[in-house]
């Protein structure tokens, strides 16, 4: 592994931040899991940076990780179970599963990032969740030098959430993830704006490719394009609060919208509770927050990680103060 020292790491996060890493080496084979103990520590693996906001030079190691391959580990008349490296990017991914008619990853399509980074905050759009296909996760433990396979109830998944973000947070190295799909699709078309697409596109018939193409059409007209505008996606979670909190606020704000969880709990749209607090659009120098999805957060050009993580903190303080609910930050800050 080729070590080198003071590197810009602005083409590495899709926010476009120009911040330096003090070493900077890439990953290509799986030999170089193994060296990385003998290497400049603190170690901070990087994938396609979409999900991550830097505040500040980063000290130590930016390992990036371009492990690839795929490997068909076993199949039976219903599914197949796919073994991929973790630097694979993930539509390319879920593209391959499509052309090859597998079915699971399709309401997936076109979120950012690599597949190794799937499982960390168990990525999700449109009715799927990547634990819905996940059947086993490998990784390096940085510091015990040792190599474990997780199965997916391991995995301890939630809504935006694992163990890979709590207990063994910055502890591991994922290096390959088995997905588990379907020969004979189950297609998912109740979410959001799905269906309307599928008609608005006139297409007849249903299949993992035309519901990969709905999603790809939604996702394109609501979200901004990185490579256009730096952003990381939703910048928080939507909160999830007790039902008894959600009536009493939507007695004050009948418009609210909400998603049951269970009898006792409700999800709300953190989108919604910003915009209600007049932050849509709002730009200050180069950080804004994005004119058409008040999830987004965004740099117009040079924004600083900082100025990125002050905007959030107003926002999180005026959400609090209105509706007395304190969104939780999804991306991750370094
Ligand atoms: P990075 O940003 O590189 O890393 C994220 C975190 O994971 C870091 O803490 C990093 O250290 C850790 N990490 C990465 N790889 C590894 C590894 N191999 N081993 C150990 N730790 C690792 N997310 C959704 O869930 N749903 C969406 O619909 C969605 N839409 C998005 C839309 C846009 C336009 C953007 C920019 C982002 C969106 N995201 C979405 C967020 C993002 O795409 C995902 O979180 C993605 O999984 C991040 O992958 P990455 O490789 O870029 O991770
Ligand atoms: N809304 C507003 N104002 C806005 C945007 C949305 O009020 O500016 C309200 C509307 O009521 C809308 C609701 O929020 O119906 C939900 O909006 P949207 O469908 O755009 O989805 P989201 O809840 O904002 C979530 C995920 C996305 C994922 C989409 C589609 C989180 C944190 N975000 O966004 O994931 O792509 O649903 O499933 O759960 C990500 O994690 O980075 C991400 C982009």
């Amino acid at each position: 592994m080729q070590l080198q020292q003071n590197i810009s790491l602005l083409p590495y996060n899709t926010f476009g931040i120009d911040v330096r890493a003090e070493y900077f080496a890439a990953v290509e084979q799986l030999q170089d899991v193994d060296e990385i103990s003998a290497l400049p520590h603190p170690v901070h693996i990087l994938g396609g940076g979409s999900n991550i906001l830097l505040t500040a030079p980063v000290k130590g190691l930016v390992l990036h990780n371009r492990l690839k391959g795929k490997t068909l580990l076993q199949e039976n008349d219903s599914h197949v179970w796919l073994q991929v490296q973790a630097g694979e990017v993930w539509h390319s991914l879920v593209l391959y599963a499509i052309d090859n008619g597998w079915g699971g990853l399709e309401n997936l399509a076109l979120i950012p990032g690599t597949v190794g980074a799937s499982p960390i905050q168990n990525i999700g759009a449109y009715g799927a969740e990547a634990r819905d296909t996940i059947e086993q996760v490998t990784f390096r433990h940085l510091s015990e030098k040792t190599m474990h396979t997780f199965s997916n109830a391991d995995c301890g998944f939630g809504y935006r959430d694992s163990i890979f973000k709590g207990e063994l947070k910055d502890k591991v190295f994922i290096t390959s993830v088995v997905f588990k799909l379907s020969k004979h699709p189950v297609l998912n078309t109740g979410y959001g704006a799905i269906e309307q697409e599928l008609e608005r596109m006139g297409a007849t018939d249903l299949s993992v490719k035309t519901i990969a193409q709905a999603v790809i059409n939604i996702r394109s007209s609501k979200l901004p394009d990185p490579a256009v505008l730096g952003n990381a996606g939703s910048f928080f979670k939507n909160p999830t609060i007790p039902r008894v909190q959600y009536e009493k606020l939507l007695a004050a704000f009948p418009a609210m919208p909400h998603y049951s969880v269970s009898n006792e709990l409700v999800k709300v749209p953190a989108a919604w509770l910003i915009e209600q607090c007049g932050w849509k659009g709002y730009r200050n120098g180069d950080a804004g927050v994005h004119k058409n999805q008040a999830l987004v957060l965004v740099n117009y050009g040079a924004a600083t990680g900082e100025e990125l993580w002050r905007l959030s903190g107003e926002i999180v303080v005026s959400v609090k103060e209105k509706f007395n609910i304190e969104p939780e930050r999804e991306v991750q800050v370094w």
